[in-house]
């Protein structure tokens, strides 16, 4: 039996879509909602066709894809999250929005069911702030694609009851992921060391002009080992989810100069040039993940 029997995911877009992926390997029920009408159903067959490409290679069961399929059911409303033990949202990155979110999930939701957020970058402790039961409320951030990246940041808020973060890293580990336990602060951990990354290499590009977009990728991709170069990141990420988590670091820093958001990114999302899943950001994106050379 899993640590969390029952799992809601609501927003099930990139993110959501992992965290279903894991939470159902790891042998939960999970139900999934998102606002978007269809959005939970072709959430369930993008996944089934995932693990249907696992078992052509060899790395699932037959078996276990007919389980995991089973484990899954979309949502037509929020109100089917009502017999969950854990709730994880995944919806957009605004505040206000989130906090919404987690009002009308408490109206929804049994008194002991967990409630944990995704949030990049937005405080875990404010989020919990519009509930009426702050402490059961924690962020459980993860890192794109979920199913690859391993690490899961556990986040304990301000109020966040003694012994949740706790039940979610002993889930995150059902389902080989490592769990990092963080204090809510921002950006936790890996937004607020890795800003550098993003905001560094865009001075070199931007500020100082000193080298081309791509070149400062294949320099920190080939030669200093990072997994993806900045710009790749950023494309992968997409401009929508990673402007506003800039924004709300460099407000919460204060206004911090280190965490200023270059203004290079704001007029790219403007212009609509979000990333892969819009088809061009910093690089042009042919069908899903083939990169065209820039
Ligand atoms: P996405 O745009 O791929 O998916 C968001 C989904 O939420 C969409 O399907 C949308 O229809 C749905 N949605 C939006 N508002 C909703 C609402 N009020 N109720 C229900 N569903 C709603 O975004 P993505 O990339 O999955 O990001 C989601 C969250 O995860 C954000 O908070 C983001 O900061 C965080 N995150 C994103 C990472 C990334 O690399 N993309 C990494 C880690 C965290």
């Amino acid at each position: 039996m899993p640590e969390f029997a029952k799992v809601g995911v609501v927003g099930v877009g990139a993110m959501g879509g992992g965290i279903v992926q894991m939470a159902a390997q790891a042998g939960a029920e999970v139900v999934l909602f998102d606002a978007r009408p269809g959005g939970a159903k072709a959430a369930v067959e993008k996944l089934g066709a995932t693990w249907d490409g696992l078992a052509a290679k060899g790395r699932m069961t037959a078996e276990a894809v007919a389980a995991a399929k089973a484990r899954l059911t979309p949502a037509a409303s929020i109100a089917d999250l009502a017999r969950c033990d854990l709730v994880i949202e995944a919806i957009v990155e605004d505040l206000e929005v989130k906090r919404k979110t987690f009002v009308e999930l408490e109206t929804v939701v049994r008194h002991d069911c967990v409630l944990a957020t995704n949030t990049s970058s937005l405080s875990v402790t404010a989020i919990a702030a519009a509930c009426a039961r702050p402490e059961r409320v924690a962020g459980y951030h993860f890192f794109n694609p979920v199913p690859l990246m391993k690490v899961v940041e556990v986040i304990d808020g301000a109020r966040t009851a003694a012994g949740i973060s706790g039940r979610l890293a002993a889930f995150a580990r059902e389902y080989g992921h490592r769990p990092i336990a963080c204090i809510d602060s921002p950006g936790f951990v890996v937004n607020h060391a890795g800003r550098g990354f993003g905001t560094e290499a865009l001075q070199i590009v931007v500020g100082e002009g000193a080298a081309a977009y791509a070149d400062v990728d294949r320099a920190l991709r080939d030669q200093v080992g990072f997994r993806l170069g900045p710009f790749e990141l950023l494309d992968l990420t997409g401009l929508d989810v990673s402007q506003p988590v800039g924004e709300s670091m460099f407000r919460q820093f204060y206004g911090e100069a280190r965490f200023r958001p270059s203004w290079l990114l704001k007029q790219r999302l403007d212009a609509g040039l979000l990333g892969r899943k819009a088809g061009h950001g910093f690089y042009a994106h042919g069908p899903e993940g083939q990169e065209k050379p820039p």
